[in-house]
Parts: C-alpha cells; structure tokens; sequence
C-alpha cells in the first residue's frame, strides 16, 4: 500500500512521521509533496519519506491520499487532482471545514474521509476525530483508523456535525488549555516565583492531574469534591470560579469555535 501525504506542514509531516513508524506501511511507501521548496528541501532529507515534486508522478500511485494543505489551497489542488485520481483510491482530509461532498465534487471520487486532528499529534498525543463517506469500505475505515492512530487516538464520529463540535472541544481545546496553564502562570509570577518555577508548578499540576484524572473512573466534579475541603484553600479557589461563572463562559468559548467551525464549513 503506498500513502501519498500532500502539505508538509505541520499536521501533514506529523502524519507521515507517524505513518512512517506504523507497522502497517513498509518503508519508502509514503510519498510526501508540497509545493514549498524549503519544505521539499527538508523533506529530502527524511530517509523514510520519497520525496515528490510533481502531481502527476505521486497521484495516480497511491492508494490512500492525504489531503494536509489549508483549506484556501484546497479548490486549486483539487482541481489539478481531478484528472489524476481514480475512484478506488481513498482520500484522507485533514482540512479544516472542508466538507466530504465538497471533495467528492471537486474530484468525481466517492471515498472519502474527514478528519479533525489536534496539536498534540506533534508529540503522539493527539486525538483525531473522522466520519467517512458511506462508499470508504470497513477495511478502508480499518486502515484509515490504523494511521489515524499513529499520532494519538483516533474517534470515528457519526456525522460532519460531529466534526465541527469536535472542533469545539479536542480541535481548538489544547488552547483553552495553554489559556489556563498562561493564567496560572502569570498568578504565580505575582506570587513571586521565578518564571522557571511557574513552569514547573503549572506544567506539573496539569500533568498530575490529567493522569489522576486517566486513571480513574472519577469525573472531575468528583475530583473537586475530593481536593476541596470545606473552608480550605482550593474551596476558596472553585468558589471563586463559580461566583464569576468562568464554567458558564468556557462552554461559552467551546462553543465559540462550534459556531465558527460550521459557518467556515458553510463556505465548502
Ligand atoms: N495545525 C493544526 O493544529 C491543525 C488542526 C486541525 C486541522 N488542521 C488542518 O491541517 C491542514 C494543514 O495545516 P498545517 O498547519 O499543517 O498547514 P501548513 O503548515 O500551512 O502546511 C500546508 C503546506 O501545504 C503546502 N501547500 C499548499 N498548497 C499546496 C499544493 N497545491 N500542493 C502541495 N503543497 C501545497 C503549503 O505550502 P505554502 O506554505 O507554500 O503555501 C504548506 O507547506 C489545514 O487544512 C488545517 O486546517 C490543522
């Protein structure tokens, strides 16, 4: 099986570094082309990786194709696809609000995947949701969740709908995340700890508390419970949180990118 991964940017290397490792690929069956020549440059260099320069020599070879270029590129790549493709190939996009009938159209191809990964992929812990064209066969989808997996989790979800609000919560969540790991930071710069301090006691705490959290069957109303004593320090902490209603606002953001990652999808 040969994987073509179009985009050598961030997410679409994080994918072929990750397929690269994957048991199910052999060695130098993952083509990688971008149209950036500094990338290409770097991807040279990538022993495991066959670096492409032309569509048309990486196309019609392959037999699954990610798609990893931001989606203002997507209408012009397509269209210089379309010719190429054919319709038992599969199709892999990772571009945000571009919707599975919009690449069908834009190709005359039917199998299709959607997916929305998240940053951390970068470093093995990412979690990518996808939903699929009702043509991907159960071994397509198979192999889709193999490689998927390959930078973290993978979730199949059950409609495009589910990717926008997916986007709400895993897609866009690891920055509400560093927006209060900054914060605690910055709380505990004004307390007087050096910067390198603050690092440690924040990056700590989230680690700490992620695993407690994974190693468990609590849900994290229970670990407040747990943690806050009546009249003690972290009491005073979620009554404060409470009285200034930061839950209500953090769904409120959640949804935030919901809203915005279905009007985005509006426009393919
Ligand atoms: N980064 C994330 O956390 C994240 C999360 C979820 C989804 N995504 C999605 O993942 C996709 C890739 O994001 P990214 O951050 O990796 O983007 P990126 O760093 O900009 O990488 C995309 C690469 O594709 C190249 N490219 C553009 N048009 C091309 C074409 N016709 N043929 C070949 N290469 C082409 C770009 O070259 P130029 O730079 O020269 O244009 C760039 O090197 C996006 O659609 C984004 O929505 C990203």
């Amino acid at each position: 099986m040969k994987v073509l991964v179009i985009g050598a940017g961030n997410m679409g290397l994080t994918y072929a570094t990750g397929m690269s490792r994957s048991k199910l690929l052999k060695k130098r069956n993952i083509m990688v082309l971008d149209k950036s020549k500094e990338k290409m440059e770097e991807v040279g260099k990538i022993a495991h990786f066959d670096a492409m320069e032309r569509l048309e020599d990486c196309v019609p070879k392959a037999d699954i194709i990610f798609l990893a270029v931001k989606p203002y590129h997507a209408e012009e790549l397509l269209g210089r696809m379309k010719e190429l493709v054919n319709p038992e190939q599969l199709f892999i996009s990772i571009m945000a609000g571009v919707t599975i009938k919009y690449i069908q159209d834009a190709l005359g191809i039917k199998k299709v995947v959607r997916a929305m990964p998240n940053l951390p992929a970068q470093v093995g812990k990412g979690l990518t949701s996808y939903v699929s064209a009702e043509e991907v066969s159960r071994l397509e989808l198979f192999m889709t969740e193999g490689l998927l997996d390959t930078t973290g989790k993978s979730l199949r979800v059950k409609s495009e709908k589910y990717i926008d609000a997916s986007t709400g919560i895993s897609g866009s969540g690891p920055a509400y995340v560093f927006y209060f790991m900054q914060s605690m930071m910055e709380a505990a710069l004004q307390m007087g700890f050096s910067e390198n301090v603050s690092k440690v006691l924040v990056s700590q705490t989230f680690t700490g508390a992620v695993e407690l959290f994974n190693q468990s069957n609590l849900t994290p109303d229970s670990w407040m419970e747990r943690v806050a004593s009546k009249g003690g320090t972290t009491r005073a902490a979620l009554d404060s949180m409470q009285d200034n209603n930061v839950s209500e606002l953090i769904k409120e953001a959640a949804f935030a990118a919901f809203n915005r990652a279905v009007e985005l999808g509006e426009e393919y």
